[in-house]
């Protein structure tokens, strides 16, 4: 081998050893868009995942006219979101609401995740 030959030979193992290392690092600093920030593995959840449960199993007795309704009225996210802590610690913790019917325990995981991810729009 001459010194051309060396020296290209040398360049090339540099060149190749550089590119391996800089792919490495490309694929551990990717971020991975298929799961929620905070949240490994789970799926987004967002409002309208959760609306219809409050509409179909609560608003029965909360909403306005209806015997619950000064304990709690449901009309939108906003009147989730300022009663929150009541909302999970009777629907999540104590499990006393809805009165009359339980949720599913898919319903309650989303719901769960939902209040777990803070609760978005
Ligand atoms: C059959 C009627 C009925 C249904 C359905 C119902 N509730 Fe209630 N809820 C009540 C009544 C009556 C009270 C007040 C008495 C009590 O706390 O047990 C109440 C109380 C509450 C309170 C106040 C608890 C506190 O002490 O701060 C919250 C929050 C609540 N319900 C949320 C919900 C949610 C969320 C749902 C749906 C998943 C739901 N309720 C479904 C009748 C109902």
């Amino acid at each position: 081998m001459n010194k051309k030959q060396l020296l290209t030979t040398a360049i090339c193992t540099l060149y190749l050893l550089f590119a391996a290392c800089s792919k490495k690092q490309a694929t551990e600093i990717r971020p991975d868009t298929a799961t929620a920030p905070g949240q490994p593995g789970a799926v987004a959840v967002v409002y309208a995942d959760v609306q219809n449960l409050f509409q179909t199993r609560c608003s029965g007795c909360h909403s306005s006219g209806r015997q619950a309704s000064s304990v709690w009225n449901f009309n939108g996210y906003t009147s989730i979101t300022t009663n929150a802590d009541r909302i999970k610690q009777a629907v999540l913790i104590n499990k006393s609401m809805p009165i009359g019917g339980s949720l599913s325990a898919a319903e309650l995981k989303t719901l769960q995740d939902w209040f777990d991810q803070g609760m978005k729009p």
